[in-house]
């Protein structure tokens, strides 16, 4: 089959279109044919090992130390169950479905195989596998995070780096559930950001939104560098702060401030659960979500798909799409 392998960390020129042998699922798994998959911030930050001090040595021992062991990158994909082993039983060949490959990778293939324990779901009519592909990173933690907040009607949510994958989506939940939303991105990105949904947008490169006096009840940082006091500053009382993208020094702030600060703070890894797909793919099948899709490659031009995203010109989410 075809896949996109690489043999070392590095720029995306690592990436190589090439021939890998078929894999056949075991007696739990099922064997998905891939239909439309993405490149997302943390496949290229994988893929340069550009990854926190602080889960560095932990995760490039799982990674490969020297280079490469999982070959094959991707978080989440769409496609049709093509075979199954013999003790499953949640999926059956022909089902389309959408998941996360979680840290053992693989969308950029023609086919995959994981247990059908992983976190997938059938997808609709009414859903493209294109925009099914896009729901696990960034769908699942926007959902995540709000439902972590109880976001409120009237509550009004300010989203740093709201632009890409899981910003986008949360911009439009934060709107369903009737919320206030400002957008903060770099230059450019206006335009698709008031499409979304989002009520204000700040270009973080002409105004620092922490230095401005107007106050929120929930921060979103997607960027993973809000500075949380100043950002603490600009809550409410009760207000809550989440970092979805936290290194280590934030987690020890976290500790502190949750001990000293009246405000909530909340970081961490979402749960990939098939009822949220469920939720999202529904929303999508109404017509009430839609992801915001900028381009599509196919699978032989992964390289520059993600050279495009390292390059900071992705609006929402990057689709591969994979031959048949
Ligand atoms: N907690 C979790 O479970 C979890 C799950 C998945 C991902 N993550 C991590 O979360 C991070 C973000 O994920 P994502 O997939 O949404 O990334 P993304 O698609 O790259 O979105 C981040 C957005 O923030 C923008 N941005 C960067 N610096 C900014 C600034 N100073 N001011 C305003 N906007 C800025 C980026 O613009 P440019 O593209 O122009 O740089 C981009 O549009 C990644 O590092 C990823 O590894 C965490």
């Amino acid at each position: 089959m075809k896949a996109v392998t690489y043999n070392q960390y590095g720029p995306p020129g690592v990436l190589k279109y090439s021939e890998v042998p078929k894999p056949e699922p075991k007696s739990d798994e099922v064997r998905i044919h891939i239909k439309a998959a993405t490149v997302t911030a943390g496949d290229c930050e994988l893929r340069r090992f550009d990854i926190d001090p602080g889960y560095w040595l932990p995760l490039r021992l799982y990674m490969g130390l020297l280079k490469p062991r999982i070959k094959i990158l991707g978080q989440e994909f769409a496609g049709v169950v093509n075979k199954v082993g013999q003790n499953v039983s949640l999926f059956k060949p022909g089902d389309k479905v959408l998941g996360g490959t979680e840290m053992n990778l693989g969308a950029y293939a023609e086919y995959l195989c994981l247990p059908e324990k992983r976190p997938m779901a059938t997808i609709p009519n009414g859903v493209s596998f294109e925009q099914a592909a896009t729901i696990p990173t960034g769908g699942l933690n926007a959902l995540y995070f709000l439902r972590k907040v109880k976001i409120q009607p009237g509550d009004t949510i300010l989203i740093h780096g709201a632009g890409g994958s899981i910003g986008t989506y949360a911009i439009q939940l934060a709107k369903l559930w009737k919320a206030q939303v400002i957008a903060t991105e770099l230059p450019g990105k206006t335009s698709f950001l008031h499409e979304l949904g989002a009520d204000q947008v700040i270009d973080t490169t002409k105004e620092d939104f922490t230095l401005s006096d107007k106050t929120y009840d929930i921060i979103l940082d997607v960027t993973g560098r809000a500075p949380l006091t100043k950002c603490l500053k600009l809550l409410r009382t009760g207000g809550s702060f989440i970092q979805a993208n936290p290194g280590i020094p934030f987690i020890f702030k976290k500790i502190w401030y949750s001990m000293v600060s009246s405000k909530k703070i909340y970081a961490g890894l979402a749960a990939y659960k098939p009822e949220d797909m469920d939720y999202l793919t529904s929303l999508m099948a109404s017509g009430d979500l839609s992801p915001y899709i900028d381009k599509k490659f196919k699978l032989s031009d992964l390289s520059e798909a993600h050279q495009y995203v390292e390059e900071g010109h992705k609006n929402g989410h990057i689709v591969i799409q994979i031959p048949e």
